[in-house]
């Protein structure tokens, strides 16, 4: 597998790429390459929401935009690292839920929508990072399956100590996801407006990936709310528990960041 650097190298010359030698988080650069327009990553985008006219370098010369350079080594790290983390909170939270669902559906039937739903919801997000790691090359953490084994323990866990504790566990989970994506997103728009600043603007598929982090970040805080209306607060030890697993939770995405 090529190293970053190298595959930095490669997109300045990319119509002369044999296929294996496929981008990597090159968000910022493709229309001053245009040799293949990105895949849409999402299908739930609406069209409308969709720039007009997809850069391209046929636009870029007539609108005299500067062409787009590729990702610094800083900007390629960052965006490794919370593609990577990403994808192993996703897979995380889908395992929370399949292994809470059994226990909490069969002591409260009226659940099993709300469950399901959030499981879906999970599904599609993990997907969604599934399909950008393997497009962009990124591999995932080493301790995924550490994160399996603890996940499916976790949400086996509180599950077995009631549906409180089981809510409990999502909102402490997603009070922690929901600010790691809020963090990312600070970033992304950060660059975003340093791009339209200097006339560069951000490509089609930059400008998607913050839409999907938008929406996946407030589908979580949409499972946080789900929580407390199903009564999180009450569970006993609350304190304890939502301490416990939101430290927990930080302390697996500053490891998965790095590992
Ligand atoms: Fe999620
Ligand atoms: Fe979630």
């Amino acid at each position: 597998m090529p190293s970053l650097i190298q595959s930095a190298r490669c997109i300045v010359s990319r119509s002369q790429l044999c296929p294996s030698q496929l981008p990597i988080l090159d968000f910022l650069a493709p229309s001053a390459l245009s040799i293949r327009q990105p895949s849409r990553l999402h299908s739930t985008i609406p069209p409308s929401a969709e720039p007009s006219n997809p850069p391209s370098r046929q636009n870029a010369e007539k609108s005299n935009k500067p062409p787009r350079r590729p990702l610094t080594e800083a900007q390629k790290d960052f965006l490794d690292s919370a593609l990577r983390v990403n994808q192993a909170g996703e897979l995380a939270a889908t395992l929370i839920y399949t292994a809470q669902t059994p226990p909490i559906v069969r002591a409260h039937p009226h659940l099993r929508p709300l469950m399901k739903h959030m499981y879906d919801q999970e599904a599609g997000h993990f997907d969604y990072f599934n399909k950008l790691l393997a497009k962009h090359r990124v591999r995932p953490t080493a301790m995924y399956p550490i994160w399996q084994a603890a996940a499916t323990a976790l949400g086996w866990g509180t599950a077995i100590m009631g549906r409180e504790a089981a809510m409990a566990c999502t909102e402490a989970v997603e009070t922690e996801i929901g600010e790691h994506y809020n963090e990312q997103l600070r970033v992304l728009l950060d660059w975003a407006e340093k791009l339209e600043k200097s006339g560069e603007g951000v490509s089609e598929e930059f400008a998607v990936l913050i839409k999907e982090l938008r929406r996946i970040r407030d589908e979580e805080l949409e499972h946080l709310d789900h929580a407390v209306e199903h009564d999180a607060k009450e569970a006993k030890p609350y304190e304890l528990l939502t301490n416990v697993i939101r430290g927990g939770c930080r302390t697996a995405i500053w490891i998965s960041e790095r590992v």
